[in-house]
């Protein structure tokens, strides 16, 4: 871990560096650590300045309350996310969303038609994968896309600021999926929407699930350079 925010390292280094986490160990983050994060997040940009993320940061008796709520949530109820998932992913991009779960389920070895196997894997998602802080990012419902535009800068900001200083993440929109939950637990008011939650700590490099790592498409598949 690094305490400092001074004299870290590239900012290559770090884009490079990053990938989510999906097993933590149990020691907390010091909350400086975690202001340092967030402090330097606030300067993502966003469509006239707005700055419409709005964040609880949990730690502790919190982080358990609000697991518990969670996990209780998914085993008794259907979802009902505050903003919908996409009804589907037309290819090229269902291709990467099934090579994304490849990855994920061999490193954890569960095989394609193990079901409990799966749904054990889709359930330690509500765990935050044992993460000792949560970051619920929640987000003014009278906003449309560009308002998260701003938040995935915000999102990006957070996680390689954590990244920079050592702590692991994993951004997590199933974290949204029983968002009256999380209402319940953390205080957020019913005019906010839940978007998503950030696993975040010290990666457990014993957990199976953190030798997944993904792949990126060729640089002609995203971007032209015309002219
Ligand atoms: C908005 C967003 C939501 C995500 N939700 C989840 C999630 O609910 N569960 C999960 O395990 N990973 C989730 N991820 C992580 C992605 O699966 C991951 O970023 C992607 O596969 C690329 O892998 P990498 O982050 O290791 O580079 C999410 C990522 C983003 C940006």
């Amino acid at each position: 871990m690094r305490d400092s925010i001074e004299a870290g390292p590239s900012f290559f280094t770090v884009l490079a560096s990053r990938r989510s986490v999906r097993g933590y160990l149990p020691e907390e983050v010091p909350l400086q650590t975690l202001e340092s994060i967030f402090s330097a997040a606030q300067q993502a940009p966003s469509w006239c300045n707005i700055q419409p993320w709005r964040v609880w940061v949990t730690r502790g008796a919190q982080t358990r309350a609000l697991v518990d709520a969670l996990m209780t949530a998914a085993t008794t109820g259907a979802p009902t996310p505050d903003f919908p998932w996409p009804p589907e992913y037309p290819e090229p991009y269902g291709k990467h969303r099934r090579e994304c779960g490849a990855a994920l389920y061999s490193a954890m070895g569960v095989a394609r038609d193990d079901r409990a196997g799966r749904q054990e894997a889709w359930m330690r998602n509500f765990r935050a994968f044992d993460a000792p802080h949560l970051a619920m990012v929640a987000i003014d419902r009278r906003f449309n896309h560009y308002a998260m535009l701003d938040l995935g800068c915000w999102l990006q900001s957070v996680l390689l600021g954590a990244q920079a200083l050592g702590v692991a993440t994993c951004p997590e929109a199933s974290l949204a999926t029983f968002p009256d939950a999380a209402r319940a637990v953390l205080g957020i008011p019913d005019e906010l929407g839940l978007v998503m939650g950030i696993a975040m700590g010290y990666e457990d490099p014993s957990v199976a699930a953190n030798r997944c790592r993904t792949t990126r498409s060729a640089l002609e598949a995203n971007v032209r350079f015309v002219g």
